[in-house]
């Protein structure tokens, strides 16, 4: 009995933390695709959670994605946020403060419509996301359900 409950116990964490876990950091993403940067001021309404200056990449499967409106198992797209420094004039990045990643896996991340969302740390490279905060970030991707929960587009 007592072993019975230990091993649910066990499961009961697994299934907890197993979205969290599963999205991996993107290596080398920095060779992917870049399909545009922004920059978020003071005053917007994300400038909280990811003020400053970003740059999307797309992997080539989220690129072809991104041509045909749906993105298969596979495509990773990230989101490299750094401080926006204004000075002199001129917007330049600063360090960077995160790299935020989509990757799409339909059966692993069902609960969120087949995107896993992940915050990496830029120094420890580890994502602290628990399944909560991931379903947070769905709640807002949603608006976008008809271009597969993704909101930016690329450019020649
Ligand atoms: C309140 C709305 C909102 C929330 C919450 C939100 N996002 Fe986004 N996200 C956006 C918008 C708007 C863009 C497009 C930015 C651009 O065009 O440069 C975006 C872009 C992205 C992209 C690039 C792909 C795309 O959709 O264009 C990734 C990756 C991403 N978000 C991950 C996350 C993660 C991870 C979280 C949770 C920590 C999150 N987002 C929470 C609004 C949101």
């Amino acid at each position: 009995m007592l072993k019975k409950t230990a091993f649910s116990l066990v499961l009961l964490a697994a299934s907890t933390f197993a979205i969290a876990a599963d999205v991996a950091y993107p290596e080398k993403f920095r060779d992917w695709k870049h399909v545009k940067s922004m920059v978020l001021n003071q005053g917007h309404p994300l400038f909280e959670a990811v003020g400053g200056m970003h740059h999307i990449y797309a992997n080539p499967k989220a690129l072809a994605g991104y041509k045909a409106g749906k993105f298969a198992d596979g495509a990773v797209i990230v989101f490299d946020l750094f401080e926006a420094i204004d000075k002199d004039n001129a917007v330049s990045e600063g360090a960077r403060k995160a790299v935020v990643v989509m990757a799409k896996d339909k059966r692993k991340f069902k609960a969120t419509d087949g995107w896993g969302y992940q915050v990496f740390d830029p120094k420890s490279g580890k994502g602290g996301l628990d399944a909560k905060a991931q379903a947070d970030c769905h709640a807002c991707h949603v608006s976008q359900k008809n271009k597969d929960y993704v909101f930016s587009a690329p450019r020649d």
